[in-house]
């Protein structure tokens, strides 16, 4: 009986050892141990065995069902391991291998000339103001000084609604809106508010820009201080660039100045450009809005997004700015 155990014993191991596979590890299992197993067929002879033989056969009989049990645990981490590194072998990434390129929208570059000049002014201390498109007569024209039927109206060919409202021409209206109401002291940046005007399309002029107003109103304001920011928030934007300032006259600001960079696109001749008005507030502006010219001054301008992102990128047309052409968008 002790021969049929080890012989028993030396089967089961090489069995399972040989196995590959966690089913037939099982299989093994039952063959051997299960209760109608090999092992349970030589212990049911025990029965023929001297008293003196069965604790030793016994104990031999435990040792051998310790061996194949350990034996069964064993090659089932070993193939369950196999398992695993098999897996990990499968999924494993290739970071050399080269990515999927994924295009990345960007802002436009009328956007990124907002948002660079509106942080500027913001970081100087100015608040953001908005107004709406459809303005009045009185917010775009006539609180801004405009007298009725004087010809400065004319400068903006002004587009009219049914109802005698119209497209704003200018963010200058946000002026009087903010004024209104609040009291001064006043800093404010309207960015990039969408303006109108019945201007025929052109390499320099569209019937429909942006500008970004300017507004700072106090009780000790100068025209140094509206040059000097003026000259900095271009020198931000562009860099340094031959500027010049010019006398101008709008009926909302006195004195009243246009700034003009110098321009030269790829193979034409260079010129000046004007990116903006601007002046010290009229003092009837002011009166309009229930201050007291006496005891306030103020400086504004009105910047022209579309000639400063030109200038900015060296774009030639203003047309280019309108298109949704990825190709061109994606340059800047
Ligand atoms: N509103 C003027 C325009 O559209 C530009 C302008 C000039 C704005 C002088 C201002 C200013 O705030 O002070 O032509």
């Amino acid at each position: 009986m002790q021969a049929q155990l080890t012989h028993l014993q030396t089967q089961a191991l090489t069995a399972i050892n040989a196995s590959d596979s966690l089913e037939q590890i099982e299989q093994l299992r039952v063959r051997y141990l299960g209760k109608k197993g090999e092992l349970s067929a030589v212990l049911g002879g025990m029965g023929k065995l001297a008293a003196a033989e069965r604790p030793l056969v016994g104990a031999m009989a435990n040792t051998v069902k310790e061996q194949i049990e350990s034996a069964l645990q064993q090659q089932r981490t070993h193939l369950e391991t196999q398992a695993i590194q098999a897996q990990l072998a499968r999924e494993a990434v290739d970071v050399t291998m080269p990515g999927r390129f994924v295009p990345q929208g960007h802002r436009h570059p009328m956007q990124q000339t907002i948002d660079r000049v509106t942080d500027f002014f913001i970081g100087l201390g100015f608040s953001q103001a908005d107004g709406p498109h459809v303005e009045t007569d009185y917010y775009n024209f006539e609180a801004l000084n405009f007298p009725p039927d004087h010809p400065a109206q004319d400068m903006h060919d002004t587009l009219y609604l049914a109802d005698k409202r119209l497209l704003r021409t200018h963010t200058s209206s946000v002026q009087i809106r903010y004024m209104e109401t609040h009291d001064p002291p006043v800093r404010i940046v309207v960015p990039g508010g969408r303006v109108y005007r019945k201007d025929a399309l052109d390499a320099t002029h569209s019937p429909n820009f942006h500008q970004i107003e300017i507004l700072a109103v106090d009780d000790r304001i100068t025209l140094a201080d509206l040059k000097g920011i003026l000259v900095l928030t271009i020198e931000e934007l562009l860099g340094k660039r031959p500027m010049r300032f010019r006398p101008s006259y709008f009926p909302f600001t006195e004195p009243s100045v246009e700034v003009d960079i110098w321009w030269e696109a790829p193979g034409k001749p260079g010129r000046w450009m004007e990116v903006l008005g601007a002046g010290m507030v009229h003092p009837n502006v002011l009166k309009h809005v229930g201050y007291d010219p006496e005891q306030v001054q103020g400086f504004a301008a009105g910047l022209g997004v579309e000639r400063l992102t030109m200038l900015l990128y060296g774009i030639d047309d203003i047309r280019l700015l309108y298109t949704s052409e990825k190709r061109f968008l994606a340059q800047f």
